[in-house]
């Protein structure tokens, strides 16, 4: 009430302005905050099959596959084989990381020729800042080298250790949903080889600090995924929104499910029958968030190409020119959203 906000101090009220570099433009505000779910959700898919190997019950999930991909673009994945024991070891890792001065993790930061590092989410719509700060791994030697930049007395060895077990499960996830998603397809796997063969791996951990004003911020812009395919743990608290028939949608957090869905690249591959679905992340006012985004790639030299046996089955051409991985990376670097305009015949 008015009377409330009259008893404020002016340092009260300084406190909770967000600086003006991260109020964002009345147009790009989100209109649904981070707890604001519906009934509308995105769908559940349990993966128990995956370890049971009951070839029934992995037939109804790949029909579940497919009406998740034909419909929404994103799932819920529970009973993923991502034990809960590692999923909480990497977020702490994460928040341990966050923790630190801004002078220590600037040590590590991104180099912009590079993938990997400390930085922000890429690029924006407006100049307004995201609401947010990430940390870029690869399964590379970055991750020592890291290790020792933050930890030079050792004493964080399962920086390492607990990333590297999440990377290789992460992996063999994401190659286990294209298995099903391929099968839901119903077409002939072979084409899909080349792209899971040697495919890589980037994990990035998102930070979303408590916002004082987050219906003023964002803290990460709407856009699509670059990959063929993201695994994304959001843990306890909210912020994750996708894009639903034009409309936003929260999802609803889900303990230890990971959000899957659907990038770029597998939309060309299906000549765009699965859609790369615009999403963001909104921020709250109390509750620091931690989200853990797996990227799962082709690697850059691969040439994207929709599956020629699909094309014929539906009778189509494709609706995309030829291009490679990395020369869709340079113009995605630039860019959110729409990007593959750029890669589809007139
Ligand atoms: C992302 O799209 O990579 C992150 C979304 C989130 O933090 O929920
Ligand atoms: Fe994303």
């Amino acid at each position: 009430s008015t009377t409330d906000r009259s008893i404020k101090t002016l340092e009260q009220k300084r406190k909770e302005a967000v600086s003006l570099a991260y109020v964002w433009p009345t147009e790009h505000r989100p209109a649904i905050q981070h707890d604001e779910f519906t009934d509308i959700e995105i769908p559940t898919i349990d993966l128990t099959c995956l370890i049971s190997k009951d070839p029934v019950a992995r037939k109804q999930v790949v029909a579940q596959v497919r009406a998740a991909c034909l419909n929404w673009g994103f799932f819920h994945a529970v009973n993923h084989g991502i034990p809960h024991e590692l999923l909480e070891r990497v977020q702490k890792q994460a928040q341990r990381f966050f923790a630190m001065p801004k002078e220590e993790k600037l040590k590590v930061e991104r180099d912009p020729k590079g993938y990997t590092g400390y930085g922000n989410a890429g690029v924006k719509p407006t100049d307004s800042q995201p609401w947010s700060e990430g940390f870029y791994l690869a399964n590379d030697s970055s991750v020592d080298k890291y290790s020792q930049v933050l930890w030079p007395h050792g004493d964080n060895e399962d920086f390492g250790n607990s990333y590297r077990e999440y990377n290789e499960k992460a992996e063999n996830l994401a190659a286990q949903l294209m298995d099903l998603i391929i099968e839901s397809l119903e077409v002939n796997a072979d084409h899909f080889q080349p792209y899971l063969h040697n495919a890589s791996g980037l994990l990035r951990w998102n930070h979303y600090p408590p916002c004082p004003q987050p219906h003023k911020s964002l803290g990460m812009a709407p856009h699509t995924d670059f990959n063929m395919l993201t695994v994304l743990h959001q843990g306890d608290i909210g912020g994750l929104q996708v894009q639903k028939d034009g409309k936003w949608v929260a999802v609803r957090p889900n303990g230890d499910a990971l959000a899957i869905n659907i990038g770029d690249t597998l939309q060309v591959l299906t000549n765009a029958l699965y859609k790369s679905i615009p999403h963001r992340a909104v921020v709250n006012r109390t509750q620091t968030r931690i989200s853990l985004a797996y990227f799962y790639a082709p690697t850059t030299k691969s040439e994207i190409v929709p599956s020629p046996e699909l094309l014929e089955r539906t009778n189509q051409s494709s609706i995309y020119k030829r291009f490679t991985m990395e020369e869709y990376l340079a113009v995605k670097k630039g860019q959110l959203l729409n990007t593959l305009q750029h890669f589809t015949l007139e």
